[in-house]
């Protein structure tokens, strides 16, 4: 009952949540750093500026990544700091630190997992149209190149984007993230379209240059449905809200995936969608249909859904009190298992859980710890529920808890804390939590710790 002896125990962190430096050494301004400084965006106006430090403390979290015994970390590169225009022109000190990151990590024995694009896209690039400008796919494919031409010497694992419904949902429809925009949805879903195209000419690139035979994925995220019970209705009821389209979102999983991994948007999706679908050619859907090596998924949320009398979709309305973590997200055992599950049955491709984690009310206490029981036990009930599809043979590659560090989380600023480590933002003083000796156990054990109640 354990896990593949080759699986990769890792945590992850993005760029611009962590790096800080962001007017250091000839990195140019992203979207986020715009959004930053428009009053009342970002929870307390605060700044990503100078966020972990990492950018002058990368040599101190190495160590502490090794410390912890990861053998996988996933990272994501600034495009602005290896492009400060987005294209053209590279930064030399950017690519440097990289390449400082990369030996550090592999000199501590760890695999580097490398996302080309974690949300930071560079501020000159948004001023063209950013996404929807027709020519953005291009520009990312020409990013990846100069990535792949220099690092893939010693690295093999590869993502494309994070998160596309975030960076499009959050970015251009909604606007709670950066750029900020509230486009319509024809708009939302052609810079959608562009950026699916995106990831199919980075995943060309990737296969046709790397000097390593690379791993070539991308990491998606969205709820997760789960059946109220193991009745064949309720399963096959979880199954189709995994794949559906909701109208007037970008919400959802097969909208993303299935041209990715299957070659076509779902045929639901553009009756759904409609006249706001993307208009298209079957040669850019021949591009975009570059299925990943392994199927990166980020895992926050789930919902539980049954067969209803009428044969609908119907939801399960969340028990009065259930578990809640500080950022209101509820807590599920088997929220990982579904997650594996589904687009393993879809897509037929090995699973790698690229982010899962809680934020939590951490602080130092008086003697210098932090007690985060709270996320030992959280990630024990996720691991667990990973492990159960282990043991039904779908095949689950790694699992990289989010995050390391306390971070820039984004609109929400500082104010959430995702980390095993704690970081002091005024003295940037590293603090491993609790939870960082317990994940060490559990990885030194392969697994086999979950098993025990944490003291
Ligand atoms: C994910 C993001 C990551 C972090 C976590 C909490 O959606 O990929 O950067 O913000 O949520």
């Amino acid at each position: 009952m354990s896990f593949p002896s080759n699986f990769r125990w890792g945590a992850a962190t993005s760029a611009y949540q962590i790096e800080g430096a962001t007017r250091t050494d000839g990195r140019g301004f992203c979207v986020w750093d715009m959004m930053c400084r428009r009053r009342g965006k970002i929870w307390q106006d605060q700044n990503a500026d100078k966020a972990c430090a990492h950018y002058q403390r990368a040599e101190e979290d190495v160590a502490l990544i090794k410390q912890l015994g990861l053998n996988a970390y996933r990272f994501s590169l600034s495009w602005p700091r290896i492009l400060p225009a987005g294209t053209g022109k590279t930064n030399e000190a950017g690519l440097a630190f990289y390449d400082r990151l990369i030996d550090l990590l592999l000199a501590a024995d760890i695999e580097p997992w490398i996302t080309l694009f974690h949300w930071d896209y560079p501020y000159e690039l948004y001023c063209r149209g950013g996404w929807l400008n027709p020519d953005s796919p291009r520009w990312f494919a020409d990013y990846a190149r100069i990535v792949i031409d220099r690092y893939s010497d010693r690295v093999s694992h590869w993502m494309t984007h994070n998160e596309p419904q975030c960076f499009i949902g959050l970015g251009l429809h909604t606007g709670e993230h950066a750029p900020g925009d509230k486009l319509g949805l024809a708009e939302v879903l052609r810079a959608g379209h562009h950026a699916l195209l995106g990831h199919g000419l980075a995943a060309q690139v990737i296969r046709e240059r790397a000097k390593k035979t690379p791993l070539v994925g991308w990491a998606h995220t969205g709820d997760i449905p789960m059946p109220a019970t193991n009745s064949s209705d309720d399963l096959s009821a979880a199954r189709e809200s995994w794949a559906r389209t909701r109208p007037d979102t970008v919400w959802n999983h097969s909208w993303w995936s299935d041209p990715v991994f299957l070659g076509s948007y779902p045929d639901e999706g553009l009756r759904v969608h409609g006249s706001a679908a993307p208009a298209f050619t079957a040669e850019e859907m021949r591009q975009i249909h570059q299925p990943g090596d392994f199927f990166g998924s980020n895992n926050y949320r789930a919902y539980t859904v049954r067969r209803a009398p009428d044969g609908g979709i119907e939801r399960v309305r969340e028990a009065e009190g259930a578990a809640l973590t500080h950022m209101d997200w509820g807590v599920h055992d088997d929220l990982l298992y579904w997650a594996a599950r589904w687009p393993h049955e879809r897509y037929k491709k090995p699973i790698v859980i690229t982010e899962n984690g809680l934020a939590g009310l951490d602080w130092v206490g008086l003697d210098g710890r932090v007690r985060d029981g709270a996320r030992i036990d959280y990630l024990r009930r996720q691991l667990l529920g990973l492990r159960r599809a282990v043991v039904e043979e779908i095949p689950v590659m790694g699992y990289f808890q989010w995050s390391l560090l306390d971070n820039f989380e984004w609109s929400h600023g500082y104010r959430y804390r995702f980390g095993l480590v704690h970081v002091d933002y005024a003295t940037q003083r590293r603090t491993p939590k609790d939870s960082f000796r317990w994940y060490r156990q559990v990885i030194g054990t392969n697994g086999a710790q979950l098993d025990l109640n944490p003291p």
